[in-house]
């Protein structure tokens, strides 16, 4: 298996994967709209086919055109683009799906793969666009990865969680980095162990490979960094790949609540934690990224970019209040 296509491919996870499949010598074709930049515009490595996923004839084309050993799907968010991609892609060694983390409906710790329940998803949710049927979406998606698997189709997906790194257009993480870097107080809702689990964007490339390489039809497999740290943590991960410091500042929903705040307006805050279960992955021999080095190239990458993370700041004013609140107490 070395030539790979990849639907997507410039913008984030598309774009480390990229690198990733070069790093292991695959001949890369890159399918897209062109509406965004191509990092990869210089370099003969990559080809590159222009095309909307949306247009079945366009990925038969690409189909066509690359005849491609393994395909990764990085722009399937419903359930018709996977049923159309495996269709099409019937005979490839490898077809492989983002779905996500946020495909899982009950709330336990960690959730697995096959044991943690999957979200249903209406014939409605299947087609609209929103925010709140984007776990149902996805979800979906992977039935149609077991059924095409069922038909003997090398389908299979990975379910990453909150992915983190350079070139992360989100820009949740950017947020924090962002605090760290030009404050030296900061608050952290609740009292800081709260966790979200999230993925550096390298592990979730090299997962992507792996499963493609060693995945078994019809098998989910959960991304995310074998280490977990807690918000707090991460805060402090961050201060250490800056060389800086940082003094953290608990504050409770009573005390955010007399600046207009609640503990979810800070963004990587959940209530519930949410973890994932990596074990199945490491079984086929994938391993991530230590944290303080994937959150020193993040930071590094942050210094370089023009991301702060401005559109999920509850804003500064209002954190102020909150700290002369808890220094009066
Ligand atoms: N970020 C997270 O925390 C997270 C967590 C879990 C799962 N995921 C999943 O990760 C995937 C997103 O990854 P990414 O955005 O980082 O991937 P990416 O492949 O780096 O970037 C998105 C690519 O898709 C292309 N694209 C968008 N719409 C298209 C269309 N209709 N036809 C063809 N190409 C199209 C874009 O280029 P053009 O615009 O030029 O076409 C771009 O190359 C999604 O499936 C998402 O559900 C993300």
């Amino acid at each position: 298996m070395d030539n790979a296509l990849v639907i997507g491919g410039t913008r984030f996870i598309g774009r480390h994967l990229v690198s990733d499949l070069l790093e292991n010598d695959y001949d890369v074709t890159i399918f897209n709209r062109g509406n965004h930049d191509n990092p990869f515009a210089d370099d003969p490595r990559v080809q590159h086919v222009q095309g909307d996923r949306t247009d079945d004839e366009a990925l038969r084309t690409a189909k066509l055109t690359v005849e491609p050993d393994a395909v990764f799907d990085c722009v399937a968010y419903k359930p018709r683009e996977v049923a159309t991609a495996v269709d099409t892609f019937t005979d490839v060694d490898a077809y492989v799906y983002i779905s996500s983390g946020d495909a899982y409906e009950t709330e336990e710790i960690p959730k697995r793969e096959g044991v943690t329940e999957l979200r249903d998803c209406s014939d409605e949710q299947a087609t609209d666009d929103s925010h709140d049927s984007y776990g149902p979406r996805k979800a979906e998606g992977d039935r149609v990865v077991f059924e095409a698997a069922s038909r003997g189709i090398n389908a299979m997906s990975v379910r990453p969680c909150i992915v983190y790194g350079p070139h992360d257009y989100t820009e949740r993480l950017d947020y924090w980095i962002d605090r760290v870097l030009n404050y030296d107080r900061i608050v952290v809702p609740g009292d800081g162990t709260n966790i979200w689990h999230r993925a550096y964007v390298e592990d979730v490339a090299s997962a992507m490979r792996i499963v493609a390489e060693e995945g078994e039809a019809g098998e989910s497999y959960n991304v995310g960094d074998r280490r977990l740290v807690t918000l707090e943590e991460m805060v402090d991960v961050i201060a250490d790949a800056a060389g800086t410091d940082v003094e953290v500042v608990h504050a409770g929903e009573r005390e955010l609540a007399a600046s207009g705040l609640e503990p979810s307006d800070f963004v990587l805050y959940r209530d519930y934690p949410h973890v994932l279960s990596t074990a199945k992955l490491a079984d086929l021999g994938w391993e991530s990224t230590p944290v303080e080095e994937a959150m020193r190239r993040s930071v590094e990458d942050h210094r370089e970019s023009d991301r702060d993370g401005s559109e999920h700041d509850p804003g500064r004013e209002a954190e102020q209040r909150v700290l002369s609140i808890l220094d009066t107490l």
